[in-house]
């Protein structure tokens, strides 16, 4: 994890008791409100974990939620916030080093679940250039990435996009990811751009991080001018 990316989490025996806004101080917009009772939990959890997140960088505030459904990270900040069954996470660093973060946590599927879902979360070109590496969970991890990644772009780009448009190139040693644009998402994102991430395994969840640096950002938006 880079050292100036703030990760806070929390495990559902804690998030299975925040229920109500009362007992947490956590406002719940409408669309949240009205929800069942696990999503406003799912909900409150990711918003502890983005005030924890934040107060490790020396900030004291809860992200609201857009009409987007992003939440609402203050002036100078960026973050993430993710959250699966037992388990929710948020980070955040300040914008002068990043542009933008994703983050993404999921529960490793069954080895017939990847099967079935393999054509439709790996490219073609993905499937062989992992085919020998034998990745455990390589369907999960593959998701996971990806919707890191869109966690990422989708606050610079507002382009969605779906998992054959980005291609996991590399599983480094540690845990580094580097992920490649398949096709252009507007003037600054195009076909053939990486990212870096990270990703981490065990046998509850597989949790994976994407970032683009503010250096990255900077140098993309002036090559696009
Ligand atoms: C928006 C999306 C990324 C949420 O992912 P998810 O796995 O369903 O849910 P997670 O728990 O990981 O993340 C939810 C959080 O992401 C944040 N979020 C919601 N929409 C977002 C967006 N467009 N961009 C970035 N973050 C977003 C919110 O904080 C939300 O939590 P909250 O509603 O409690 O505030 C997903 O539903 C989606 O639309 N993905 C794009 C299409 C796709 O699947 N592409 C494949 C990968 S390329």
């Amino acid at each position: 994890m880079p050292h100036d990316i703030a990760l806070a989490g929390l495990d559902l025996p804690e998030t299975a008791v925040l229920g109500s806004a009362e007992a947490t101080g956590v406002p719940l917009p409408p669309a949240i409100a009205d929800a069942r009772p696990i999503r406003r939990a799912h909900y409150v959890a990711g918003r502890l974990c983005a005030r924890r997140a934040l107060a490790r960088l020396g900030i004291d505030h809860m992200p609201s939620r857009r009409d987007d459904a992003t939440a609402d990270w203050p002036e100078g900040y960026a973050g993430s916030i993710s959250h699966t069954a037992g388990y929710a996470v948020a980070v955040a660093a300040r914008r002068a080093a990043y542009a933008s973060l994703g983050i993404d946590v999921e529960q490793p599927l069954s080895a017939a679940l990847e099967a079935d879902l393999a054509p439709l979360v790996l490219t073609p070109a993905e499937r062989d250039r992992f085919a020998r590496h034998d990745v455990v969970h390589l369907v999960t991890l593959a998701f996971s990435i990806k919707e890191a990644v869109f966690k990422a772009l989708w606050p610079l780009t507002r382009v969605r996009f779906e998992p054959e448009d980005v291609e996991l190139i590399e599983l480094g040693a540690q845990g580094a990811v580097t992920v490649r644009l398949v096709r252009s998402l507007d003037r600054r994102w195009t076909a053939g751009a990486c990212l870096p991430g990270l990703w981490r395994r065990d046998v509850a969840r597989c949790l994976c991080l994407a970032w683009v640096a503010r250096e990255t950002w900077m140098m993309r938006s002036d090559a696009a001018r």
